[in-house]
């Protein structure tokens, strides 16, 4: 008996699955390869979505209609977990309907706890400390602009947050080169680190840094996202302060090596984290990232659905 698999970080994939994840995703997006209308056929995904979101809600939404499946959107809201029922019993019950699980909340713990709870897939929409999704659509705008990702020179400058957390994992797991510059306090976390080296399948380097130039220096790819996340609105004054020598502006770009790319999770603040003139430069590759949300989405499900045997 196949047991299901989940996508709550990136160290739930092994690098070979990432690279046919990234591989079936191009396919995909191109029209090459298998059929992909029917991967989904009779299958339901349950999608709750906790805090915002315009990318990550809409891209699986339509991913799920290109697989031929059946979305079902619910807010935290209106779920009796709203009012007190165990994640465990909802993924019990969630999993006696439905072929999957897409979720977006705050605590990591939940989507671990629904995930233990049910026998379905779970997939991790973007927690407090995780964004996998995204960082596997980062993979394919990174592999798609320089066919390769091994060795490839990624600078992360901003906050060390979901994010970073999950670019970290995943730089791990294909052999990229990244350097994080972050102020003073805001650094990833060195549990996320550690868990990185653990989970190690390529060579590559991770170091961190409080000074942006350093991290930019001779990069491939400059990335940033949002100096405060969601729920951390109250810090947004203090953050501006502590955060305002790491702009991704032209003087950093500058640093780069001459051919470097731009890169943000979006939605992104103009004149805070990332200038408006670097955000909607030619070098600006953010709308590939997040187009490539979709594509690298819809091969995820399809990878998870037919590995937990839930298409048989
Ligand atoms: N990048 C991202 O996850 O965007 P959304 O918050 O709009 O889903
Ligand atoms: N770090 C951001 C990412 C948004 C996609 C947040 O958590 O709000």
């Amino acid at each position: 008996m196949r047991t299901k698999r989940d996508f709550l970080n990136m160290t739930d994939l092994k690098t070979e699955e990432i690279f046919g994840i990234l591989s079936r995703a191009g396919d995909y997006k191109t029209g090459r390869g298998a059929d992909q209308s029917a991967v989904l056929r009779h299958k339901t995904v349950a999608m709750i979505f906790k805090k915002p979101s315009t990318r990550t809600r809409v891209s699986f939404d339509v991913a799920i209609a290109k697989l031929g499946g059946h979305s079902l959107a619910l807010s935290g809201a209106e779920l009796q977990m709203g009012r007190g029922e165990t994640t465990e019993d909802t993924a019990k019950v969630l999993s006696r309907y439905v072929d999957a699980i897409v979720i977006r909340t705050n605590q990591h713990s939940e989507v671990v706890d629904l995930a233990t709870g049910g026998d379905i897939p779970v997939i991790n929409a973007l927690t407090d400390n995780f964004h996998p999704c995204q960082a596997l659509a980062d993979l394919l705008t990174i592999y798609e602009k320089r066919s390769k990702l091994s060795g490839v020179r990624l600078a992360y400058v901003g906050d060390g947050n979901n994010v970073c957390h999950s670019l970290i994992l995943a730089a791990a797991k294909v052999g990229l080169d990244l350097r994080v510059a972050c102020p003073t306090g805001y650094e990833p976390k060195a549990d996320v680190l550690k868990l990185a080296e653990a989970h190690r399948e390529r060579p590559g380097s991770i170091s961190i840094t409080n000074d942006p130039a350093e991290a930019a220096a001779e990069a491939d790819f400059i990335y940033t996202d949002v100096w405060t996340s969601m729920g951390q609105d109250a810090e947004s004054e203090e953050r501006r302060r502590k955060f305002a020598g790491f702009q991704v502006n032209a003087a950093l770009v500058a640093k780069a090596k001459k051919n470097v790319q731009i890169m943000h999770c979006l939605p992104a603040h103009r004149g805070e984290e990332i200038s408006a003139e670097v955000m909607d430069s030619p070098r600006s590759i953010v709308f590939d990232q997040a187009e490539n949300r979709l594509h690298a989405q819809a091969a995820l499900l399809a990878f998870l659905i037919e590995e937990s045997g839930s298409n048989d």
